[in-house]
């Protein structure tokens, strides 16, 4: 069924092969590819240059560029791999080889790593929390980027994110945020799809404001 303007946007058929002729498709249907399923070939550089450029092209209020991002080559995937397994078995010192072998391989899954970062400007009109909104565009930029280039993608992040040794090693300071890994490569296997809210559960209209109490 083709889309029109006026069809309700859950009866889009979308479809991720189409999106060269309907872009929108990319959007609402894109879909997470878990890091593990993640082979190579990763995107040549060229095609990460074109994800990275569209990756910073985020609303930046105040035009601050309140984010970084670190393109993590294998043997750095390796080293934080290490970096991992030292981190966890300090906090879980009963942990098994196995378990420290899945922490070893956490950041090493995929062909391509980012980190993405936030890089705040203190005291500044711009609230921080909007800075911070405009790093997590750089996440999902760069994940629609991949996508549209026909790669999967992830965007995770779990204890490591918020592991002060790991921060530090990568530079980024104890009051910024590392907001993602970003993991990209080819899918091994389509996504399934995965289920989203209904948009009545969501979404309000507001021909007029509610009474006020
Ligand atoms: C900030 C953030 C952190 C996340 N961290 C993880 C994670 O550590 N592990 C994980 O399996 N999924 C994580 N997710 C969820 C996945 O990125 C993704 O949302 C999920 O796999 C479903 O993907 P989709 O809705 O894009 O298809 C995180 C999502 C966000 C926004």
């Amino acid at each position: 069924m083709a889309a029109t303007m006026n069809q309700a946007p859950d009866k889009v058929e979308a479809d991720l092969n189409r999106i060269d002729e309907r872009p929108i498709d990319l959007l609402t249907s894109r879909r997470s590819v878990l890091a593990a399923q993640l082979i190579e070939p990763g995107p040549d550089p060229d095609a990460l240059q074109t994800m990275l450029e569209a990756a910073v092209r985020v609303p930046d209020h105040g035009r601050l560029t309140p984010w970084c991002l670190q393109v993590v080559g294998k043997p750095a995937q390796a080293e934080l791999g290490e970096l991992f397994v030292s981190e966890f078995a300090r906090s879980e010192p009963e942990a098994t080889e196995e378990r420290l072998q899945l922490e070893r391989i956490r950041p090493q899954r995929s062909p391509v790593l980012v980190i993405v970062s936030s890089h705040t400007h203190r005291d500044h009109a711009i609230p921080e929390v909007e800075q911070l909104l405009s790093c997590g565009n750089v996440c999902m930029n760069l994940l629609h980027a991949a996508t549209a280039l026909g790669f999967g993608a992830q965007w995770v992040t779990n204890w490591p994110a918020y592991n002060p040794v790991i921060k530090a090693a990568l530079g980024i300071p104890e009051d910024e945020h590392l907001v993602g890994f970003i993991h990209i490569g080819t899918a091994k296997s389509p996504p399934s799809e995965r289920a989203r809210p209904h948009l009545d559960d969501v979404v309000r209209f507001l021909p007029t404001l509610p009474p006020r109490l």
